[in-house]
């Protein structure tokens, strides 16, 4: 794409966050201008100024919330975007649980006022990032994308919602075009080592914890469950390169800006990986002991899930191309290079 003022302009919102930051440095290699709308309660400004270090081209923030009615009615008219790619939402599983009303208003709520003012700006592309939890306890792997949804936790169910929502305007409106892409489990760092994850406080999900095990940063892993009906007795799970997930949504805004009408895809790789593997693979590719203990299991956890990602490549022309080796050294880059994640910088 040329990278002249007439290449499409998209909204991210979310975009200072860990797959927002990676999706941002790949739409601005592929030509797209981008203004980010980002309230920043989970992230840094700073994932931004290094997207642009590493690109050579502007990545704008706005520091705002999506709930913020009149905010995003002007940035929508200041800016004339094309597109959204709609990354902003809340994650965390287990405080979703403690805190459901918080998630339902951020995702649920602040998808509808994005939406409101996306409808009145004329603006009807967008491309929404679900998860693998909306499957909840899936009944067959790989998972196929019309496998039934049952998601089993406030977060879950707010994913399922604005997917609900999306479906129903879609079919109010045939002029919009919406992209629904389920993540697997994303992990990883752009191989540059300047952007990557960095989660607030003793992260939940599985590669972070392992990365700061292996820095010294947190004494053990506590593998949650060895006794679960898989190959080794620990979850499998499909971890996807954050690169590739990234990726994975440029090819989803060409959709959107293409045609009209909404579409669903799962994006993993389509192989399971061990908890154990993981521990094992980034032991590998880092130099340095994972130490870890078996413990039990984690409530809500599964035993394995993992996409049948074909509807993404029928689709989008998509598919992952990093295995767990460079899922894994990535990490490793980012987590060595960045031992306080962006906390110094900041
Ligand atoms: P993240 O927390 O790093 O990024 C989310 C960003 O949204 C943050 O920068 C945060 O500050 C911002 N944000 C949150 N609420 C906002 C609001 N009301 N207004 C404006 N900005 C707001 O998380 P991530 O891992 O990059 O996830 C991005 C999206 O992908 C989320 O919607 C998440 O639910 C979804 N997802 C993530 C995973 C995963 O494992 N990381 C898996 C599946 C789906
Ligand atoms: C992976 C595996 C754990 C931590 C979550 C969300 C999901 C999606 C991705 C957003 C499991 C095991 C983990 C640890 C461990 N996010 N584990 N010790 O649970 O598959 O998915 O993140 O949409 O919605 O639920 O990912 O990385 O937490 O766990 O043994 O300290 O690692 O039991 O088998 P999960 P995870």
């Amino acid at each position: 794409m040329d990278q002249t003022h007439s290449a499409p302009k998209v909204l991210v919102t979310g975009g200072a966050g860990y797959i927002g930051s990676h999706a941002v440095l790949e739409l601005l290699a592929a030509g797209y201008r981008v203004v980010v709308l980002d309230n920043l309660s989970n992230s840094s400004a700073e994932s931004l100024r290094r997207v642009t270090e590493l690109t050579g081209k502007p990545a704008p923030l706005v520091v705002g919330d999506i709930r913020d009615r009149g905010l995003v009615t002007d940035l929508l008219a200041r800016e004339q975007v094309q597109a959204v790619i709609h990354f902003a939402g809340l994650k965390a599983v287990g405080e979703s649980v403690e805190q459901p009303l918080a998630y339902y208003d951020n995702n649920v709520n602040g998808t509808i006022i994005l939406l409101e003012c996306l409808a009145a700006a004329g603006v009807r592309a967008l491309v929404f990032s679900s998860s693998a939890t909306v499957y909840g306890d899936p009944q067959q792997v790989p998972v196929p994308v019309d496998a039934p949804l049952g998601p089993t936790n406030p977060y879950g169910q707010t994913k399922a919602m604005i997917e609900q929502i999306l479906g129903d305007l879609a079919i109010s409106d045939p002029r919009w075009a919406l992209g629904i892409l389920r993540y697997f489990n994303p992990v990883g760092a752009h191989p540059s080592g300047r952007i990557g994850e960095d989660p607030r406080g003793i992260p939940n999900n599985l590669m972070p914890y392992v990365s700061q095990v292996a820095v010294g940063r947190l004494a053990e892993l506590a593998v949650f469950g060895g006794d679960y009906p898989t190959p080794d007795g620990t979850g499998v799970r499909d971890y996807i390169h954050v690169v590739d997930l990234a990726r994975g949504h440029v090819a989803a805004l060409a959709r959107v800006l293409a045609r009209p009408g909404k579409f669903t895809v799962n994006l993993g790789t389509g192989r399971g990986h061990s908890v154990l593997e993981i521990a094992h693979a980034f032991e590998k590719a880092s130099g340095r002991r994972v130490p870890y203990r078996v413990v039990g299991r984690r409530p809500g956890d599964i035993a394995q899930c993992y996409a049948d990602a074909s509807s993404a490549r029928q689709l989008l022309d998509w598919q992952a191309e990093l295995g767990l080796a460079a899922m894994c050294a990535d990490a490793w880059r980012w987590q060595s290079d960045n031992p306080q994640g962006y906390g110094e910088a900041s």
